[in-house]
This record gives C-alpha cells, structure tokens and sequence, in this order.
C-alpha cells in the first residue's frame, strides 16, 4: 500500500526514481510523484493524479528534473481523494522539506490543529502533510535537523515508512520506519531505499531492512542508520538472489498470467528441497518434536486469499492431525478476544508478509502468549522477523494485485507442515503418508496438465464473461475452493460472485438462482461427489447455466448432468485444491480480459495492504 524509493549517487536521480515507480506501482496505483534536489534549481517536486505513465509523461521520463538525489512515491489514497494535490511528496510551507510516507499518521488531526493555531498552511487533506509541516516547523526552532526529525518521530502515531528531503541536507536524504516496510540498498557509488526489493533489484542486490524505530541518513558513498535513541546501529546485509527477469513480464500480456504459468515451478520449488528420502523435512523449523506433541489448539489468521489458504488448511490439519483448528480473519482476530494461550500455535499466512491486519493479529497472539509460526513469500518481511518460525514459500516475487502463485505455495506449505507434523504426533500411517508424499511428487506435473487446457476455459469464459452474478458452490474443500475462486473472479473482473457451501443453498440463497444465472460447481472432493451432484441437480432445475469442475475419474459422470464439466487429474484428496484451484484463477482471468479490465491492477486495490 504506497511505494516508497529513494536515490542518492552520481547519476540522475528521476529516472531511477521512475524505474522503481514502476517496480512498485502495484502497491497503489491512484497517483505518483518524486521530489529532486539539485544545487542549480533547488528542491524540485512533480507529482500527479493517474498512473505513473502521467507522471512519467509530465518530467519526460525524468530528464526534465536535474539532481543525483530525490526521492518518489506511488499512492493508495487514504487521506483525500486521489488527486494532484494530495499526491506525495508534500512540502513544508516554505518548501524547504519534502517527505513521501507509506502508512497512516493517526493523530494527525491533532497535530495539525496545532500547527494551524501557528500559522502554518497546508496545502493537503493528507496526513501525511503534517510530517513535512511539523519537520519544517521543529527545524526552524532548533536549527537541527536530525533532532527535529526524532522530535517529529516522537510526536506522531501510527505507521510510516518515510524519505524526507530539505534543501539544507544537500547530499542526503533521510529515511525512518515504523510498521510499514522499509529497505536499505547498498550501490557502487549509490545508495537507495525502497517498500521492497524490485525497485532496486536492477542496480543491487546487498539490502538490509530497516526495524521499527530505525532513521537512516542515506548519502552516496554510505548509508548510516541510527536506532531510536539516536544511536547508531550495525545492519545485518542480506542478498537477494533472485533474478531481475522475475519481476518483469517476460512477454506475458500481464503479470496475472505470466504468475499463474510461473505455478508448477514455484510448486516444484516449495516442495522438493523439503522432501528428502521420501520424509517430509522443515530444517527452518525450530520446533522440536517435543514441542509439536506440547501443541493444545491451532489458530490459523490471515486475510484475503491468504485465508482462503487456511480454510482449506483447516479442513486438512484436522483430518490429518485430529485435533480442532481454528480459523479467523485477521482483522477480526485482533477484537475477538480470542481464545489464545501458551499451549495455542497461531498460524500467520501472508504473501507479502506486511499485511497490517494479520501482523496486529500476531502481535495479539504474542500478547497472549501463543507460539507463532509463519508462512511468507517475502523474505525479510516484517511477519517473517517478528514470528518464532517462519517457513518461506520461495514462489519468487509476485507482481500482480491478484495472487495466484503466492496461493498455490502457501497451500503446499501447510499441507506439509500438517504431514510433518502428524508424522510426529502418530496421526497418519505409512501407506497414507508414503501416498501424499508420491501426489506431493507429482504435483508439478499435474499442475502443468491442468494448464495445457487453458484454451478450453477461454472458450468458457467467453460464453460466460458477461454474467452479471455468478455462484460458485462446493462441499468441504470444494468449498474453500470456491471462496478463492469467487474472490479471484469478483477482484479482478468486477462481476458479482458469492462462495456457498452447497448444502446450504437451500437455507436460502436458492432464491436467487433464476434462468440464467451462472453457477460453478466444483466436484473434485471425490467423498461427497454424490451430495455435490444432487446439489447441481437442484440449481439445474431452477434455470442455472453450469460450470463444472471434477476430477478426471468423475468427468464421465458429471457430463451426464452438465455440458461444460472442466477436469483437473486425480490427486490425493488433501491437494486436489491445488490443481482445482488453477482453471479457476485461468476462468477468472479471461473473464476479466473479455471485460478489458485492468487485470493485474484492480480498481482500488493494492498488493501490501498496509493500513487497518
Ligand atoms: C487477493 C489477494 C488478497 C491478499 C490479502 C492478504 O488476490 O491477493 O486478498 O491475499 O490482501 O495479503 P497477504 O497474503 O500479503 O497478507
């Protein structure tokens, strides 16, 4: 939510900033800005409404705006509608102070109150404005800089990743974190800070990530970073080593599809270093057995897809460990007053690893004593550093708004974590565990089946695109499938879709299904074929147009009830969601490309969501 990028060195500053705009638009995407400063034409600031394509237009890629040093910031409004003036960067008043800000000033009010009882003017309806009017105002006080900047840390609550310029600090910028991610590049001759790695993976892969508190004063030939009292601090450096390639499209027409192909290998990548002589191994894992068997309840947080993952994860922990999970959305989980203890693993799953609503989540569950154990894709991400282990999903970086890969990754982790840790509790016996582990095996491969008929789904959604409402119903882990599905549809196609389990059509939601209305049934839980068909049957019977989707061993029987039936191969049945899920997103995609939706940028959407 926001993208934030700061560049000091030797070359023009602009176009760098630009290039990392672009690496970051899908955090927020509603307006752009970069602010520049030079010793000819001082602190320079363009900024506008729209994608960065209008900003980029308006500084002609950058060479209109002098200066080695700047910093520049994509936006996803939360103070004041998307427009040029609410855009970062903000200026103080005397326009000597610039400052981009991802995150929420929450007492802003209160702060700017005060400041206009002292005459200050502000030019925003922005939060953010009041960093750069009370900066400039301490500033002007004092005299000193660096501690006009704590006072201001001191002074403001909430979450913020910040970069301040001032045209009294030449050939520095200043860059301080709190709950909002914020990364150090190191350069030859160069130096940067970003939200995340892609904007600066062109130029260097030696990042250290800032932790709460931390300021950095950031100059070309070095970067020094002080803790919050003003001490200063060694960073631990770490390298990234994934290639610059990952991040871009690769002559895919969108992110969203070229991560949906990218599938079978980021499977492949979760899954084999963790399978050694047939045994499921988390050497990441710190918890010894001992502590497994300790376990008295699992609480799986997250949000979006992510609980999507954890639905399905419940259905399957249970079956395989025999003992209650528990689900909840993250943001409920935090007021819920849940009923978490010592003996309570809490199970945090997120893509980037910065979500706002499942990181207060942990921070809940740390309170009240519970062991944390993550599953993240970003590495180094705030929910990986605070969590007591954290398994990574290594599905490489995931560009756009909708995720697809991060989903497959995450649901492959924690069925494994639940194979391994039914192997120590005594829960699963060889021939069942010796079986998913071969499925595990062979899922890549079924996966990239599955995608081979990707014309055949097209050929679906084309008849189908322009739906105005579509059900997706689905028993037990159908069911957690249908709620991913329906989400991927609704997000980025816009059309209106609900998830039902379909034994509960009938408690109501039945009424609603007329001639025409277009239900996806999803028949790949095998146990319950037989009650998932007498559901279709009955949406049949009131109108609906179906889509099905079943399993190879299964497609003949459904084809007797349904003419367009989609089939995925036949797993194990705890990873059938994982080969089930993939013509879903396929559908969900070209139903949005039908549309000429903007597919891998949703509206009012963004890919880290970090506000409450
Ligand atoms: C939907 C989607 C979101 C995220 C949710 C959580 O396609 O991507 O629903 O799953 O915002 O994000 P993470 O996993 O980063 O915590």
């Amino acid at each position: 939510m926001c993208g934030i990028v700061g560049f000091v060195g030797t070359e023009q500053a602009a176009p760098i900033l630009l290039d990392g705009l672009e690496r970051l638009e899908y955090r927020g995407y509603d307006s752009a800005g970069i602010a520049v400063l030079s010793e000819k034409n001082g602190l320079q600031v363009r900024k506008s409404k729209g994608r960065l394509k209008v900003l980029k237009a308006l500084v002609d890629g950058g060479r209109t705006m002098d200066g080695v040093l700047g910093v520049g910031h994509t936006r996803w409004a939360t103070h004041g509608e998307p427009n040029d003036i609410n855009s970062h960067p903000h200026l103080s008043q005397d326009s000597h102070i610039a400052v981009v800000h991802n995150g929420i000033i929450e007492n802003y009010m209160e702060i700017k109150e005060f400041l206009l009882s002292q005459g200050v003017e502000f030019r925003s309806e922005t939060d953010t404005e009041v960093v750069a009017q009370l900066l400039a105002y301490y500033y002007r006080l004092s005299g000193d800089l660096m501690g006009s900047v704590y006072r201001v840390l001191h002074r403001i609550e909430g979450a913020y990743a910040l970069g301040i310029l001032c045209s009294d600090l030449p050939d520095a910028f200043i860059a301080a974190r709190k709950d909002a991610p914020l990364l150090l590049g190191y350069g030859e001759g160069c130096n940067f800070i970003a939200s995340d790695v892609t904007a600066v993976i062109k130029h260097t892969r030696d990042v250290s990530y800032m932790e709460d508190g931390e300021v950095a004063v950031v100059r070309a030939d070095g970067i020094q970073v002080y803790n919050a009292m003003g001490q200063p601090v060694e960073k631990t450096h770490s390298f990234i080593d994934w290639d610059v390639s990952a991040a871009e499209k690769g002559g895919y027409e969108h992110f969203m599809f070229k991560e949906i192909m990218e599938q079978p290998e980021a499977v492949r990548k979760t899954i084999s270093p963790r399978i050694k002589e047939g045994r499921i191994c988390f050497e990441e894992l710190k918890m010894t057995p001992e502590e497994i068997r300790e376990i008295g309840k699992i609480f799986i947080v997250a949000c979006g897809s992510s609980y999507h993952v954890g639905m399905v994860g419940k259905y399957n922990l249970e079956r395989l460990l025999r003992r209650p999970v528990d689900i909840m959305l993250a943001s409920e989980f935090r007021y819920a007053d849940p009923l978490v203890d010592e003996d309570t693993l809490v199970i945090v799953i997120s893509q980037s690893g910065e979500t706002l609503d499942s990181m207060a989540a942990l921070r809940e569950a740390r309170k009240l004593g519970a062991r944390i154990l993550s599953i993240v894709n970003v590495v180094g991400s705030s929910i990986a550093r605070e969590s007591d282990d954290v398994l990574y999903t290594w599905a490489g970086p995931e560009i756009a708004v909708a995720t697809t890969k991060a989903y497959s990754t995450q649901l492959i982790v924690l069925d494994m974590l639940g194979m391994y840790f039914a192997e120590v509790l005594g829960t699963i016996d060889r021939g069942n565990y010796d079986a998913i582990v071969s499925e595990l095996q062979a899922l890549p491969y079924k996966m990239e089946e599955v995608l081979e008929n990707k014309e055949t789904i097209q050929y679906l959604a084309s008849r189908y695109f322009n739906h105005d409402s579509v059900f997706y119903i689905g028993r037990n882990l159908d069911f957690a499938l249908g709620l991913e599905s329906s989400l991927k549809l609704k997000e980025i196609s816009y059309v209106h879709s609900e998830a039902y389990a379909s034994g509960e059509l009938k408690h109501g939601t039945i009424s609603l299904i007329e001639d025409g209305t277009l239900v996806v049934a999803l028949g790949t839980y095998v146990p319950l074929f037989d009650k998932a068909m007498s559901n279709i049957v009955e949406v049949k019977a009131r109108g609906a147009d179906i889509v099905a989707l079943t399993t190879d061993s299964k497609k003949e029987e459904m084809r007797k009830t349904v003419e367009n039936v989609l089939t995925v191969p036949d797993t194990h049945i705890i990873l059938e969601p994982s080969l089930g899920i993939i013509p879903m997103q396929l559908f969900a995609y070209y139903v949005a490309l039908q549309r000429g939706c903007d597919i891998d940028k949703p509206r009012n959407l963004a890919k880290s969501v970090t506000v409450e």
